[in-house]
């Protein structure tokens, strides 16, 4: 299929986004209530046959790169066995994974022997008391260990994702997560926080921009940009800290989006196409698929839904509406 998975902006998707389950191990605020949510039913979720049907189809349609996503990817049975049959598919794509490290320290050599090429672990603080009070769960040692863990198994580089927010008491400081990381050999990238809690709570006011982080990291590290050509498709404006090597990202998905240069797609845990995290349709793909559909037919049910997709995000224009789905159930 030379054709790809074109949108009317020029655009071609090449990037999937997997949901492998909607849940989690822990309670970010600014993603889930404390309760956690209505976890989906079992039933309604894709098997793993169903899943790897599906991600052969994509490649088919020159998706050249998965990454498995969440709620919590971890959390899914027999992950190891799911990756090696991706790795194992016809067109296999490169495979990564964005994981909030819980369980790593056992998890990443098996999956890094199944055929995971590279992992980004989700970690906004490095204080212990911070992290539980963001995440509503004592386990930041947990995730340092599974980081470790990643490193050894020889997953590199290891990306770390942090959402960039202020600390109302003032005491957690995004240098000392950048020093951290610096110490070991971590990328560390920063995330502006977009409208997708369960809550629907974000205002932008409240919102640590990129720029305001960068001034906050210039207090005491010397940021350089880096030229936009070295981040090609990527999400994150780079800088190098200190004269280099290392460099620290910034993704602004929020005051300066990069829709224009978007190469994904997602599905979600439920077997939906979403052509943007910010979607209000979805492809359905889980229903024909049971219902008997060849491959050609789902492969219309992406393209049409790829069709559909929209210029950008939108978020700040009058007429933004927050997707129902939260970032949990779409896969981040
Ligand atoms: P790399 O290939 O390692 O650069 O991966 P990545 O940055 O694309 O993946 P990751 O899952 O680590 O995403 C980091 C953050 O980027 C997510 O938590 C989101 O906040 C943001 N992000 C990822 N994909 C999209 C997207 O399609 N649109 C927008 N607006 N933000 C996204
Ligand atoms: N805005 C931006 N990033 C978010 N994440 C979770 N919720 C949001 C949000 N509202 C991040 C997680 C993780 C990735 C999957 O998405 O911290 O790095
Ligand atoms: Fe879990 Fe990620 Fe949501 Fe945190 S942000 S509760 S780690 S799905």
């Amino acid at each position: 299929n030379s054709a790809g998975l074109p949108d009317t902006f020029g655009r071609v998707a090449t990037d999937l986004r997997v949901s492998l389950t909607d849940r989690c191990n822990l309670r970010c605020t600014y993603c889930m209530p404390a309760e956690g949510l209505d976890w989906l039913p079992k039933p309604e979720m894709l098997t793993d046959d169903e899943l790897v049907r599906i991600v052969d189809i994509f490649t088919r349609l020159g998706v050249t790169s998965i990454r498995l996503t969440g709620g919590e990817p971890l959390l899914r049975r027999g992950l190891p066995g799911v990756i090696r049959r991706f790795a194992e598919l016809e067109h296999a794509p490169r495979i990564a994974m964005t994981t909030n490290g819980i369980g790593l320290d056992r998890l990443a050599q098996p999956l890094a022997d199944a055929g995971l090429q590279r992992i980004n672990v989700s970690l906004d603080t490095v204080d212990p008391d911070r992290f539980q009070e963001l995440t509503r769960r004592d386990r930041f040692a947990d995730v340092e260990r599974g980081i470790k863990a990643a490193q050894d198994a020889g997953l590199h580089p290891v990306k770390i994702n942090a959402v960039a927010m202020h600390d109302p008491s003032g005491k957690d400081n995004p240098a000392d997560l950048l020093q951290w990381c610096l110490d070991r050999g971590l990328e560390l990238r920063f995330i502006e926080q977009m409208p997708l809690d369960a809550g629907h709570t974000w205002e932008r006011d409240r919102m640590l921009t990129g720029m305001e982080l960068q001034e906050r990291l210039g207090e005491r590290f010397t940021l350089t940009a880096l030229p936009d050509e070295a981040r090609g498709s990527a999400p994150a404006e780079l800088f190098v800290v200190d004269g280099g090597p290392a460099t620290v990202g910034v993704i602004a998905s929020v005051t300066a989006p990069f829709c224009a240069a978007c190469d994904r797609v997602r599905l979600t845990a439920d077997g939906q196409v979403r052509n943007c995290l910010f979607a209000r349709d979805e492809g359905d793909l889980r229903g024909p698929l049971r219902a008997g559909a060849s491959d050609e037919e789902l492969a219309d049910v992406i393209r049409g839904t790829m069709l559909a997709k929209r210029r950008g995000h939108g978020i700040g224009d009058p007429d933004f509406e927050q997707p129902d789905r939260p970032m949990s159930s779409i896969g981040g």
